[in-house]
């Protein structure tokens, strides 16, 4: 009696042994599949070449000046509307934007100021029409800003869930600082 009991107690173990290898493999090959179909989802997201449409109009000027340590400063009202769904695939989790003024100076051939940015997380809030003042300071190292020239950039910054990070912009060209400080 105590001898069958070793026994059958010996296969009871071995059983439990070969179920917790299968569970474990299991598991290997389902996470094998979950990378897999990861990779092959930032791929394909990767692939999707978004669409995405900006309008950004100037409504104000509400001071032009130079401050007392040269620098132009300029302040003004924007109207800012796009259109980034496209930008949102089902691996989205957000996306930050940022509005830059860029401009070319004697002295710098690229001088980039960020004006406005803003987080969006989700599809629902990608398009956007907002009217706002610059959120920060739009200031020239120097004195190069009036009768100016310059291009507004949207910028975008996709945080997928998983994969990799993608930036892109859009130019807005065709905006000039008045010819005087007001
Ligand atoms: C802002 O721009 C949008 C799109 O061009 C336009 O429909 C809206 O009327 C503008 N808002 C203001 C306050 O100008
Ligand atoms: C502004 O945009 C135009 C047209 O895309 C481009 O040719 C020019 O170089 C841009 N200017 C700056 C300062 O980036």
């Amino acid at each position: 009696m105590a001898r069958g009991r070793k026994v059958g107690e010996s296969k009871g173990k071995e059983k439990m042994h070969s179920f917790g290898y299968r569970a474990n493999a299991a598991v290997t090959f389902s996470v094998t599949i979950l990378a897999l179909m990861c990779a092959i989802a930032s791929l394909s997201d990767n692939l999707n070449s978004p669409s995405p449409s900006a309008h950004v109009q100037i409504l104000n000027v509400n001071r032009f000046y130079k401050k007392s340590t040269g620098d132009d400063e300029v302040g003004i009202t924007l109207n800012i509307s796009a259109d980034l769904r496209s930008l949102f695939t089902w691996n989205t989790k957000q996306v930050f934007v940022f509005l830059a003024a860029e401009y070319s100076t004697p002295k710098n051939h690229l001088n980039q100021v960020s004006l406005w940015d803003g987080i969006i997380p989700a599809k629902e809030d990608a398009q956007f029409s907002i009217k706002t003042k610059n959120k920060y300071r739009f200031i020239d190292q120097g004195s190069n800003l009036r009768g100016r020239d310059f291009n507004l950039t949207l910028h975008w910054h996709v945080m997928p869930k998983t994969g990799k990070m993608f930036a892109d912009k859009l130019v807005l060209p065709g905006f000039r600082l008045p010819e005087s400080y007001r």
